[in-house]
């Protein structure tokens, strides 16, 4: 290890310390131009001080403590001593985060016991050192791009920490999260194999994956109402500040059974007891009509014909379910052509697990052709149902089904505060929670951090932060990572399209990389206007726009 000596620790305060850079003497000091060259084994390296991100190190009792620059002042100060001779000092001042400690056997550690303390000598780190604590700590080889303040050195991380214990990729509109989705899974695309589903809000990722990849338009999928669990169907039909609710409930839970029970497939599966919840086909229209005729049934009383006992009670329930069933957007859950027998299931996981006759390893779920509300039932729908095949493969087969999910603009749908986006949330808050242990990993995607839901985001150990400039954003976000990382976030303005911040668990250290472009690109490029409008006028073809938006397809 080469120590050359920049200058020494002038303030200690838990979660970040204060040094002064010395002037340049010799082979000690930092000269004006912030650059020094310090000796290795390949001759002299140049090395740039100063620049928030970079590494130093600082001398402790057990070793040397690593730390990132966060940030840089110049301070005048004017020292009147009592010899009455006026010294002007330039202080270059730089703020650090400490992270770990680097023993004296060369071996790195997250965090440590010790803090220096005033006049401790801080010293500059060469690449070589970096490049060790990186590739020891990586699980295999799997990197996302350059740091950004070494290029030449390759940002490994740890993916099985990253997905595992759930990652966010936060960032506003612009900065890259998009790009820097499709250059993560193109890189595990490389593995042998992989299961990833991606949710594609706006259609962008359909040609930034090759043959590897499936892509699926939301609208042809079926996602049928049979797959939805006893909560979730009644969600669908029952007000609960109805005072026939307690009626509704109590009676579908008894009809849904009965229906489930005595279907003639059903009954071939051997299942012991089949529940309301058991994921088998059932006639929808066979409850409906059962409530149908018990909502306008009329028997025989004392002094002649009266209303039966649920007579009008489940009117507001038919017309709440009627206006679902008949809206043609909610055919791919209630009019189901294809998975319309319990049989069929397996084929619809086959498919959306991307596990068909030619393995897949990537499945993009485009959700951009159906509408808001159809969409956040057809995301719950989808997360519960992978979770639970998760939860079932453990369990039979006592080793996890890695299954990696990608929520893009997860704002829209994971909304803390928006109640229509409740079922989808609380399936997403299921994996967020208890994900890890059946190997279902979650992966938020968001340029509104502040209103994705706060128990998800709280569950993500690795954060990408891309660049952030708005402040409210910034300081959300810093409320999110460890007390010893947030003085970080300062640096969220300064990034580049395409520069992030990784911090957490998935690196061994806070680090700023320039993300590998991706090959291809997703379908997110901005609108040049400039170049546009300097190109001769065309007529446009405004009917075409018309119709393809009335057939609500492209
Ligand atoms: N790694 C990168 N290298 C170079 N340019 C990039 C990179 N990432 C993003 N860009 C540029 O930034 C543009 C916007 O990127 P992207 O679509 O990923 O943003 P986004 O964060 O997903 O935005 P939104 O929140 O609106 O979806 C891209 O079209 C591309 O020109
Ligand atoms: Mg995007």
């Amino acid at each position: 290890m080469s120590n050359y000596v920049i200058g020494k620790v002038i303030g200690v305060f838990g979660d970040s310390i204060d040094i002064a850079l010395d002037n340049y003497l010799n082979d000690s000091g930092v000269p004006e131009n912030m650059i020094i060259n310090i000796n290795t084994e390949q001759g002299p390296e140049p090395i740039l001080i100063g620049q928030p991100g970079t590494f130093l190190k600082i001398q402790i009792s057990n070793g040397m403590l690593l730390c990132m620059v966060s940030g840089i002042k110049m301070k005048d100060t004017t020292n009147n001593s009592t010899d009455s001779i006026s010294v002007d000092l330039p202080n270059r001042i730089l703020t650090l985060v400490p992270f770990g400690t680097i023993n004296e056997n060369n071996i790195f550690e997250k965090g440590s016991d010790v803090l220096p303390t005033i006049n401790n000598y801080v010293y500059a780190v060469s690449s070589k050192t970096i490049n060790t604590i990186y590739s020891n700590f990586s699980e295999g080889n799997f990197t996302l791009g350059k740091l950004s303040l070494m290029p030449q050195q390759d940002a490994l991380i740890n993916l099985d920490s990253f997905l595992s214990r759930h990652g966010a990729i936060l960032g506003q509109t612009g900065s890259g999260k998009s790009w820097t989705v499709a250059s993560f899974l193109q890189k595990i695309a490389n593995l042998k194999q992989s299961t990833v589903v991606l949710l594609d809000l706006h259609g962008e990722y359909k040609n930034a994956f090759g043959d590897y990849a499936d892509y699926i338009d939301a609208s042809s999928l079926e996602l049928p109402y049979w797959l939805m669990n006893c909560e979730e169907l009644l969600d669908l039909m029952v007000d609960k500040n109805e005072n026939a609710a307690p009626n509704q409930t109590a009676l579908f839970k008894t009809l849904l059974q009965q229906s489930k029970q005595n279907h003639p497939e059903n009954q071939e599966l051997a299942i012991p007891k089949i529940n309301v919840d058991t994921p088998v086909y059932f006639d929808f229209n066979e409850i409906l009509n059962k409530f149908r005729r018990l909502d306008t049934e009329m028997v025989e009383g004392s002094r002649g014909p009266k209303k039966g006992d649920f007579n009008g009670q489940f009117s507001r329930l038919l017309t709440r379910i009627d206006s679902k069933l008949n809206d043609v957007r909610y055919n791919l859950i209630f009019k189901p052509q294809i998975y319309n027998t319990s049989a069929s299931m397996s084929d619809l996981f086959k498919k959306i697990l991307g596990e068909e006759e030619i393995p897949k390893k990537i499945v993009i779920i485009d959700m951009s052709p159906i509408p808001f509300d159809v969409r956040t039932s057809v995301i719950s729908l989808l997360l519960r149902c992978f979770f639970d095949f998760c939860y079932w493969y453990k369990k039979i087969n006592e080793e996890s089904y890695p299954l990696a999910i990608f929520c893009d603009e997860a704002h829209l749908y994971l909304n803390e505060y928006d109640s229509s986006s409740k079922s989808a949330r609380l399936s997403a808050e299921r994996i967020a929670k208890e994900g890890r242990k059946y190997g279902a990993s979650l992966t938020i995607i968001s340029q509104r951090p502040r209103e994705v839901s706060a128990t998800i985001l709280s569950q993500c150990n690795t954060f990408l932060c891309l660049r952030i400039t708005n402040p409210d954003d910034q300081s959300y976000v810093k409320r999110l990572l460890p007390d010893s990382l947030a003085s970080i976030t300062t640096m969220f303005s300064s990034l580049r399209r395409g520069e992030c911040i990784l911090l957490g668990d998935s690196v061994i250290m806070p680090t700023r990389i320039k993300i590998d472009k991706p090959n291809p690109t997703p379908d997110s490029e901005d609108t040049s206007f400039y170049k546009k409008w300097n190109m001769p006028h065309e007529e446009i073809d405004i009917p075409s726009v018309l119709d393809a938006w009335r057939k609500q397809k492209a």
